[in-house]
């Protein structure tokens, strides 16, 4: 996306008036008079085919996601299909979510894959990486939150992932467990059917798997820098090797996704990248993708860098909080930018590329539905704006970002759903993930937005964010237009003219709310929900008004 200034905004609005769009009833005159805002869409300009991965998903066994999220077990009053919710399935094809990444997290590099297999009451119990995190809220109660059962095991989870649609993403231990482990993994994974480990895939307890998996994603290690195992980017780049050398594939393509950076940590990447080309250059051809983890909290306030008296609260922010929020996420796109930059210094052929395998947004404890939901957060019209602009420069990065896993898929971080018992609410973030859906497998095209910049105040002093910001694909006949636009209190009246094609109709759904705080509840679910509006297609332009605190998706007929 290009964001460019106003006085090339208004110059540009003469320039394209004419010929862009036929259409209905309206007056470009007229609209024209009273936009604010300019939206470009350069049909001819093709970024590249946008990744259905891009939407995809990651669970942990972290406090409420795995045990009351996603299984409740069979004999459990709540409606489930072999123990997973049923409610949460069901969601899960409604939006088609392509890919889930699991056990972790930090979770992964604790967790011995065995643990999960087998008869469910023979598997042993174990303490859970989380179980002394110092977030956990006082009145948690133990559970298999904090000593984990191991009921949900890998079969388990890949048949959550069969029943929602969906491909899983293992995440291997690279701490703990050596590479012949890995090996296992895969081969109990995905072994033909009649090998020894496909007779021991059989015997997993109440949900066994006669046939393969055939499980193409694994990561190797997670956050192997930190928690996965403390290594130099030197030492992960060796450990890495080992572990995906000679893989046993029984012909499936396996896609392995190497441990990425933190945030902003060039080193980490230049690093491995480094290494791997100083051994062989053509080790590329074996990585899939290269991780990058970047959550958004309030540390850019000024207050204190503390790790918990930093983050900001999910439900009571006030407007300088919620634009820095807004702020961090986006430092999305640079982070894109600067790690594919020396990615392409030493992989020249472009074979790797980005996963980010860990986004969203990230508060202080407090607001969980349920003490035994550690990290839990309430999910507010906030989230979804900061969903919306994520969404959107993935989809402007398709030619980079090849999957991305919303951090985490319930009764956690930035979740898209809450439940505890039989209670299960859908936040105003998963209505952002089914708004754009229709991007899914769409090919991104360029799109230059020009909208007043937002000003605010930041510990005192002037600040800026932009105006309007958004992405855009084809697919057929179908344009998708997302656009968000974070101001607090003002809408934006846009002009959207589409160069190289014309629109014959257009339809909108709007997600906003009266108060950027409201969100979804057990007593009040619908709280936060999408709705229809109108689109004027005038003769030289379509013309629509882009909400305070919103996120639109238009969906523009091609003739
Ligand atoms: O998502 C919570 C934690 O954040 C993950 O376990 C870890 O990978 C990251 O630091």
């Amino acid at each position: 996306m290009i964001k460019v200034k106003r006085r090339d905004f208004l110059r540009g609005a003469v320039a394209v008036s004419a010929g862009l769009v036929a259409g209905r009833a309206g007056s470009l005159a007229q609209s024209s008079k009273a936009a604010d805002s300019r939206v470009e869409i350069l049909i001819g300009e093709e970024i590249g085919t946008i990744n259905r991965d891009i939407y995809g998903h990651f669970a942990e066994h972290l406090g409420g996601v795995v045990y009351d999220g996603i299984w409740v077990g069979e004999n459990s009053k709540v409606p489930n299909t072999g123990g997973i919710r049923t409610a949460l399935v069901d969601a899960m094809k409604r939006i088609k979510a392509p890919v889930i990444r699991w056990p972790g997290g930090c979770f992964a590099d604790s967790y011995d894959w065995r643990d999960g297999t087998g008869p469910r009451d023979r598997r042993p119990r174990r303490t859970n990486f989380w179980a002394d995190a110092p977030e956990w809220p006082k009145n948690a109660p133990d559970g298999p939150w904090k000593f984990e059962t191991n009921h949900f095991g890998t079969n388990e989870f890949l048949r959550f992932c069969q029943l929602s649609g969906s491909e899983g993403y293992l995440a291997a231990n690279v701490r703990g467990l050596g590479a012949q482990q890995f090996y296992e993994w895969i081969e109990y994974c995905n072994s033909p059917a009649g090998s020894t480990s496909g007779a021991e895939r059989r015997g997993s307890g109440e949900t066994p798997s006669r046939d393969p998996f055939r499980v193409r994603f694994w990561g190797v290690g997670n956050e192997s820098w930190g928690c996965g195992g403390n290594f130099t980017p030197e030492e992960y780049a060796a450990e890495y090797r080992r572990f995906t050398a000679a893989v046993p594939r029984y012909g499936v393509d396996l896609k392995f996704i190497a441990s990425g950076a933190n945030v902003d940590d060039t080193n980490w990447t230049r690093g491995f990248f480094s290494k791997t080309v100083e051994k062989n250059r053509g080790l590329f051809n074996g990585i899939y993708g290269w991780g990058l983890h970047h959550y958004a909290w309030n540390v850019s306030l000024g207050k204190t860098n503390d790790w918990f008296a930093g983050k900001g609260d999910a439900l009571t922010f006030d407007a300088a909080q919620y634009y820095e929020l807004l702020r961090e996420a986006d430092r999305m796109e640079s982070l894109i930018n600067q790690h594919w930059t020396i990615m392409g210094e030493y992989d020249r052929q472009r074979r790797v590329r980005l996963v980010v395998d860990e986004w969203g947004a990230w508060y202080k404890p407090g607001s969980e539905v349920h003490p035994s939901h550690l990290l839990g957060q309430q999910s507010t019209m906030r989230d979804a704006v900061l969903a919306g602009l994520t969404l959107d420069t993935f989809n402007r990065h398709a030619d980079k970002v090849a999957m991305a896993n919303c951090a985490q898929l319930i009764n956690c971080l930035h979740s898209l759903f809450l439940a505890h018992e039989d209670k299960f609410v859908m936040t105003p973030t998963f209505h952002v993930f089914e708004m754009f859906m229709p991007h899914m497998g769409g090919t991104a095209v360029r799109a230059v937005f020009s909208a007043p910049e937002v000003q605010y105040t930041r510990a005192d002093k002037p600040a800026e964010f932009w105006g309007l910001a958004g992405s855009a694909s084809v697919s057929g006949k179908q344009l998708t237009l997302t656009v968000t636009n974070p101001h607090l209190s003002e809408p934006r009246e846009a002009e959207i003219a589409i160069r190289g094609a014309r629109a014959g109709s257009a339809q909108a759904q709007v997600l906003t709310a009266a108060d950027v705080h409201a969100h979804n509840t057990f007593e009040n679910p619908r709280g936060v929900e999408p709705r229809s509006e109108q689109v004027a297609v005038n003769p030289g332009a379509l013309s629509f008004r882009f909400p305070p605190a919103s996120v639109s998706r238009l969906q523009i007929a091609l003739v």
